[in-house]
């Protein structure tokens, strides 16, 4: 099996290191590799790195995204249901490519899941987050993906945990 496939696991404590550009940029290319219904690739990733809008993300859900906050890097994986009807199964692959590629370069990630998801008050978190990162009406968010250099050690998987 790939290495990576057995090493990522999903880390939600980070070092403050910043992560460098270029490593981010292999990340984004992972997502836009990814197999995508009709080749229709209806995706959007949005980087975000400012702490304000990290915090203000981090609150959106009461529990399950609170790390986010402490996340030196977030990628919020952006869909679009008007250029196809395969964009949450598209934006899912994407995802899992840009958690792979992060752990292939050294970091940890964990998927934040948006859609369908709801707010302390049982309002729609997936909307909460379209009005902090200004993504339009069409779009929708599947998940956040936060990712920093590990501050937790998680074990990879081993041949006992799917034999
Ligand atoms: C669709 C999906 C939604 C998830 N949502 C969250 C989430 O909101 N918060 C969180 O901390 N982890 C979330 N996770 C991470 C899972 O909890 C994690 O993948 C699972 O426990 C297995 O652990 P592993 O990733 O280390 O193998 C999500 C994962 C997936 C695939």
């Amino acid at each position: 099996m790939l290495k990576v496939l057995l090493e990522r696991r999903s880390i939600r404590k980070y070092k403050e290191k910043k992560v460098e550009e270029e490593k981010i940029k292999q990340i984004l290319a992972a997502g836009k590799v990814a197999p995508s219904g009709k080749n229709k690739k209806p995706w959007e990733f949005v980087v975000i790195e400012n702490k304000e809008i990290l915090k203000k993300l981090s609150m959106v859900k009461p529990k399950g995204g609170l790390f986010l906050a402490e996340s030196p890097t977030c990628i919020a994986v952006v869909g679009n249901e008007e250029i196809s009807d395969t964009w949450v199964e598209d934006c899912s692959i994407a995802s899992t490519f840009i958690q792979l590629e992060a752990c292939n370069q050294g970091l940890g990630s964990c998927w934040v899941q948006m859609k369908n998801r709801f707010t302390k008050d049982g309002g729609d978190a997936e909307e909460i987050v379209k009005e902090i990162l200004e993504i339009s009406d069409n779009k929708r968010v599947l998940c956040i993906i936060s990712i920093g250099y590990p501050d937790q050690k998680i074990f990879a998987y081993k041949e006992e945990n799917y034999l």
